[in-house]
């Protein structure tokens, strides 16, 4: 690879944050502005055979010490690959991208998570492996609704886990994995060319509240950049222009007698004396 190369790489990476500051050559309007339709505020079904998700969480045992889940956090990637129930998948759903109202007759949504100008372009995938009262295989969110879709089983689910992360295998145990794609005019409607960089901004706010909310009721999960999108994009049907998906995470039932096998994980640092 030329060394060019690297650099437009580098350039582009860059320009995401710059993006914010430049101002366009010439006038420049986005699409919000010139009055052209808004795109709907989620995706529409894919296969509408959905399974409705518990709304009450009074049955579950939340840590409801906000600073102790705060302080409890961290990530976790040793899983002892015990079933979740629909209640706690539904809490975690309701926790990262649940809608508490719409905006005007179909403006916005007002979720649990803040998001630039309450675009929300993002979907939300599962891949299902032990959940109480749900058959493995893939699952896509319906957030107004609040009820999952079933998309269909997979032959070794597990292999596309570690697969499609980029080959963190350790992934493979967990209960549940995340995966979030970007509906991209969601958000390029309203802010044209300024979209993109508040889009990856807004991903930290769902996987943190997925981790406080899996520290909360005793789960745990580790968010994964290091997604091949192009292969999740594959697996779940998208096409990967107007729709890519690039994060992910992992959530599953934890021990604190994993704590060993969880440091090995940076076990590199003592080595190399860092
Ligand atoms: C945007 C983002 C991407 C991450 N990607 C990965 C990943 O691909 N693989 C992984 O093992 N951990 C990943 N992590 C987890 C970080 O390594 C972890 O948050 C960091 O080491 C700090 O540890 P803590 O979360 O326990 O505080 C990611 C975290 C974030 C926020």
């Amino acid at each position: 690879m030329s060394e060019k190369w690297v650099e437009d790489r580098i350039r582009a990476g860059r320009g995401l944050f710059s993006n914010f500051t430049r101002e366009p050559e010439g006038e420049y309007h986005t699409d919000q502005e010139l009055k052209k339709p808004q795109p709907p505020l989620a995706k529409a079904p894919m296969t509408g055979d959905t399974r409705d998700l518990p709304h009450d969480f009074s049955g579950l045992q939340i840590d409801n010490d906000f600073l102790h889940v705060i302080n409890s956090r961290k990530s976790h990637r040793v899983y002892t690959d015990e079933p979740i129930t629909m209640t706690q998948l539904s809490y975690l759903l309701w926790c990262t991208q649940g809608v508490k109202s719409v905006r005007g007759k179909s403006y916005a949504t007002l979720r649990t998570v803040p998001g630039g100008g309450a675009r929300h372009p993002f979907e939300c995938y599962m891949a299902i492996r032990r959940v109480e009262g749900l058959e493995p295989g893939l699952y896509h969110y319906l957030p107004m609704t609040h009820q999952v879709e079933f998309l269909g089983a997979l032959d070794r689910l597990e292999e596309m886990i570690g697969r499609t992360l980029s080959g963190q295998r350790w992934a493979e145990k967990a209960s549940v994995v995340f995966y979030y794609s970007c509906v991209f005019y969601r958000a390029e409607w309203r802010y044209g060319i300024w979209a993109h960089p508040t889009v990856l901004i807004d991903s930290g706010h769902i996987t943190e509240n997925l981790y406080l909310a899996a520290t909360s009721i005793g789960l745990g999960g580790c968010a994964v950049a290091a997604v091949d999108g192009h292969d999740a994009d594959r697996v779940f049907g998208l096409d990967g222009q107007e729709e890519t998906i690039f994060y992910a995470m992992p959530v599953g039932t934890v021990a604190p007698e994993n704590q060993e096998a969880e440091d090995a994980f940076y076990a590199f640092v003592k080595e190399q004396g860092l």
